[in-house]
């Protein structure tokens, strides 16, 4: 295994979807947001905006505007990521950004010894969702994070190989 803590992080997250009922310290839920605002940015524009849903009875709400109930009945916390559509300035630019603010919440979410994964099936319910917390139509749903104690650790995932993704070289 690589010593390099951020590479040992990187190549050692997988994504988790199973969960003990065990809580989710506040602390570690704010650190992870932390990490995601913490992303680079066009122009540091930081144009994600964040939710924090622990309550069951909203969470449960959550549950049939996804085929992946299953997950957010077992996570602890949900973590739906907007965009804000009032501080953009290049969608390409800004949807990348965001990109790289969910991954960084991924590493935190796992450097903490927590299971994470990323859900984007349940984008398809935007609206739905913004109503379900009060926002309004400036913000989009990037995706949503479920978050919890990993109840295993045996998550396996493959890549391909490296020669078949490196199209230029010389
Ligand atoms: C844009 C995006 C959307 C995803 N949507 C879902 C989803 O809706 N449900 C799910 O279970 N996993 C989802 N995932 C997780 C991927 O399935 C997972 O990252 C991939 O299979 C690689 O596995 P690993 O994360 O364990 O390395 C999504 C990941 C990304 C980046």
């Amino acid at each position: 295994m690589n010593e390099n803590p951020v590479l040992q992080a990187i190549y050692s997250r997988r994504s988790v979807r199973e969960f003990t009922e065990e809580s989710v310290d506040e602390k570690q839920i704010l650190e992870i947001i932390k990490a995601g605002m913490w992303a680079p940015s066009g122009l540091n524009n930081q144009p994600w905006r964040f939710a924090i849903v622990k309550d069951p009875d909203l969470k449960s709400q959550f549950e049939p505007l996804t085929k992946y109930s299953r997950i957010i009945k077992g996570a602890n916390v949900l973590i739906p990521v907007f965009i804000d559509k009032d501080a953009m300035y290049h969608p390409v630019k800004d949807h990348q950004a965001i990109g790289a603010c969910l991954e960084n919440m991924l590493l935190a979410a796992h450097s903490l010894g927590l299971g994470a994964v990323w859900l984007g099936e349940i984008i398809k319910s935007d609206e739905a969702i913004r109503k379900l917390l009060g926002l309004g139509d400036n913000l989009e749903l990037m995706a949503v994070i479920a978050l919890g104690h990993p109840a295993r650790r045996d998550q396996k995932s493959r890549r391909k190989d490296m020669e078949e993704l490196i199209v230029f070289k010389g």
